[in-house]
């Protein structure tokens, strides 16, 4: 029986963690095969290891479907590649590994999506009386920080385990007392992707990659606390951060 497992994949990275996991129930409940969903940004469970974990479950005819309306252009073309990279590194060829069309470039579904909406339009939400909710205090100014780090959470440095990047560098920066002196944001894709997983710190313009846990603890006691450089694990330095001062519109 083709497939005997699915693992749902979408590209959401402003999410909820609680919207996340009502998609993961309501999937997992839907689905008459077992099934996963995963999401290709953040810090939660990576395409490999959700692959992995079904194979390691005795899985074997794996599908492998996107879902949402639309999924960019981008990531579908990157899929299939990112899947053919797992089974080069797990080597099983007996996997047999697809990757589902599109619902949401599927007429019928998308008839079934509008159909589904003018059902439910009795139970939309009016905003008469909601109370206006831009301005609010706490969200003017920025917080004090020495260490701007901008943690990559795009869907290939997601793929080479970004989301213990960012919980191994949260760690590391509470151990070593400096957590309040770090903002830490994630981003979409930096571009140096294969380097990754990969953390920008400003305002020193340096650009790191963190492959696993001993670089992040040598980067937060070496880079943010005692302001050395590690030469190894640099991969770029901002040209700004040499000149500062020099407008963008005199350089050569
Ligand atoms: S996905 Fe992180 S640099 Fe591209």
């Amino acid at each position: 029986m083709y497939p005997d497992a699915i693992v749902f994949v979408v590209s959401a990275p402003n999410l909820s963690q609680r919207r996340l996991e009502q998609l993961q129930r309501d999937t997992a409940s839907a689905s008459s095969v077992p099934s996963m969903l995963i999401r290709l940004e953040g810090t939660e469970t990576s395409l490999p290891d959700a692959l992995d974990a079904l194979c390691d479950a005795g899985h074997s005819r794996l599908l492998v479907q996107p879902l949402g309306i639309p999924f960019t252009e981008s990531l579908l073309a990157w899929l299939p590649g990112a899947i053919a990279s797992w089974r080069r590194a797990r080597g099983d060829d007996a996997v047999d590994i697809r990757v589902g069309r599109e619902p949401g470039t599927d007429p019928d579904h998308l008839a079934e999506a509008v159909e589904w909406t003018l059902a439910h339009a009795g139970e939309a939400r009016p905003t008469e009386g909601v109370k206006p909710s831009l301005g609010k205090p706490g969200w003017q100014n920025p917080p004090d920080f020495t260490h701007h780090l901008l943690v990559c959470t795009g869907p290939r440095c997601h793929y080479r385990d970004a989301a213990s990047l960012l919980h191994v560098l949260k760690q590391e920066t509470n151990r070593q007392g400096i957590s309040n002196q770090c903002l830490t944001a994630r981003t979409g894709c930096l571009f140096p992707c294969n380097q990754g997983p990969m953390v920008a710190l400003y305002p020193r313009g340096e650009w790191y990659r963190l492959p696993d846990t001993e670089a992040v603890q040598r980067f937060v006691g070496d880079v943010l606390v005692a302001g050395r450089t590690l030469p190894d694990l640099l991969i770029h330095t901002a040209k700004a951060a040499h000149s500062p001062s020099t407008p963008l519109k005199d350089k050569p």
